[in-house]
């Protein structure tokens, strides 16, 4: 079972009440909401989604929009779990495709053990109002706080990968699910938005250390017919932060949209 370590000295964390402490004397609150915040001081401050963005993220996401992906995903992580799995969802945001494969898992027979951690307080903030059944703490991916081989499934959804981490935190043979944008993704958004607009770059997914077991294409076109549903896709991407004012009042001009819905999923297993 992953549980977490010490961001100052790596021993393992127990949990008492309202606080994590490791032997060593470091202690970590809980917050009133039921995360814990491991990231190290030096790396404090403002970091991924703000609450803007999460807030967009979670209503758009509420409205089932992206749901024939978390339908993909789970199926996946179904289909490579055993009797019972150990996950960390890395990035998991507001934990939308979280709980999905929580819920997903046990209504297979599966006894599921997850964690989730994100960079961004905001999106924890959300993400265990969602539920208490998933250990959530604030850290990055790119320094795992957890113990090395202890976990069978990294979860990475349009989140930052990062695969030698996530390859230490994996016990041998175990998984990575991984989901990001292909070439059109969104491309009728951009096209509202972009004078020229650019496809996505397909990059190469190979990883030393890890057999790509399948790969999975879904697409399909979802209408949007209300502002308030073009806005929150626009805001809960990166493009909203890129783009200027002018650009930004074109989204929020838009009644009606259909888009193109483009994902990509890899499944890795480690070597
Ligand atoms: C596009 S969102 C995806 C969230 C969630 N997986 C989903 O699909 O709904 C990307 C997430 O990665 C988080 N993030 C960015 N940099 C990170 C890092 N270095 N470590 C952990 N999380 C990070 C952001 O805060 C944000 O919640
Ligand atoms: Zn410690």
């Amino acid at each position: 079972m992953p549980d977490f370590i010490c961001p100052v000295c790596g021993k393992l964390l127990s949990k008492n009440g309202k606080m994590y402490f490791c032997s060593s004397g470091h202690n970590f609150d809980i917050s009133k909401k039921g995360y814990v915040n491991l990231l190290m001081s030096s790396a404090k401050g403002r970091h991924g989604d703000d609450k803007m963005m999460v807030r967009a993220r979670r209503d758009f996401l509420n409205k089932g929009y992206y749901d024939r992906l978390s339908q993909a995903l789970c199926d996946m992580v179904i289909k490579y779990s055993e009797k019972s799995v150990s996950i960390i969802d890395c990035g998991c945001g507001e934990c939308k495709y979280t709980m999905d494969i929580l819920n997903k898992l046990k209504n297979a027979g599966i006894c599921p053990d997850i964690s989730g951690i994100d960079i961004s307080k905001e999106a924890l903030y959300y993400g265990a109002g969602r539920s208490k059944d998933v250990r959530l703490a604030v850290a990055s991916s790119a320094k795992l706080p957890f113990e090395s081989c202890c976990a069978d499934m990294v979860i990475c959804i349009f989140s930052p990968f990062v695969p030698e981490e996530f390859g230490r935190v994996l016990k041998p043979g175990g998984k990575i699910i991984k989901a990001y944008p292909l070439e059109r993704h969104l491309w009728e958004l951009k096209k509202l938005i972009y004078e020229k607009p650019y496809e996505n770059k397909r990059e190469n997914d190979e990883q030393e250390g890890f057999e790509i077991l399948e790969r999975e294409e879904v697409k399909y076109m979802i209408s949007l017919d209300s502002n308030e549903d073009i806005e929150n896709l626009f805001k809960m991407t990166p493009y909203y932060y890129k783009t200027g004012f002018e650009d930004q009042k074109k989204a929020e001009a838009a009644q009606c949209l259909d888009v193109s819905l483009e994902f990509g999923i890899t499944v890795y297993e480690k070597i």
